[in-house]
């Protein structure tokens, strides 16, 4: 209850970056973390907003020091790192993942709004979760939509390949969640 007030708030006064009525589900976040376990290497979730996804993750086995938190709003950013200690909280954009010196990453799982965003912003976002992808990593994103939340072209620019995941009901809305991995070893342009 605390964590939907705490949503809800910054809801009000940030919408256009919070972009969602509620918090995700535990049953969409548990699918999302689905392909994380306990030997997971580095894994990095963009825009965690109050953490249920987080607790999912952590929940799979995955040890808090490998896991990096990108988020933009600073009073979750605060939240989060109360809430998960051991785990890195970066109060920053998830297109700095660059500079925030990662590399290496097994996987990105992303609750951010992208399909809200602009397509520049959707390209920044990928382009630099893929630079810090290893090769055969995995980036996750849900999608209320019926499409999947990447437009096809800027799929087909980074050299990417979709795979579509579960549906899940039990969500407001229902979601769908969707792993993208780059079809090549090579690393997508930059933006
Ligand atoms: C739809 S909410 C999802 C929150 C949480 N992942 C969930 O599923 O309940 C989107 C979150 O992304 C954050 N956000 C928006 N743009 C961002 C960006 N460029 N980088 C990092 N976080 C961002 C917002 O502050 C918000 O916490």
């Amino acid at each position: 209850m605390r964590e939907f007030g705490l949503f809800l708030g910054q809801m009000i006064r940030k919408p256009a970056q919070v972009s969602a009525l509620a918090p995700s589900s535990r049953h969409l976040a548990r699918a999302l973390a689905e392909p994380i376990g306990p030997q997971t290497g580095l894994v990095a979730e963009f825009g965690p907003g109050t953490g249920t996804i987080t607790r999912a993750i952590l929940d799979r086995g995955l040890p808090p020091e490998n896991l990096t938190l990108f988020e933009l709003n600073p009073v979750f950013a605060r939240r989060l790192h109360s809430r998960f200690p051991g785990v890195r909280v970066e109060n920053r954009p998830a297109q700095d993942i660059g500079t925030a010196g990662l590399s290496g990453l097994d996987a990105v799982i992303s609750g951010l709004p992208l399909l809200s965003m602009n397509e520049q912003l959707q390209h920044a976002i990928l382009s630099a979760a893929f630079q810090a992808l290893k090769p055969g990593g995995i980036f996750v994103q849900f999608t209320y939509g019926p499409r999947p939340p990447l437009a096809h072209g800027l799929q087909h620019e980074l050299g990417l390949e979709v795979r579509r995941g579960p549906q899940v009901l039990l969500n407001m809305p229902p979601a769908r969640v969707y792993h993208y991995h780059r079809i090549s070893a090579q690393a997508p342009r930059a933006a």
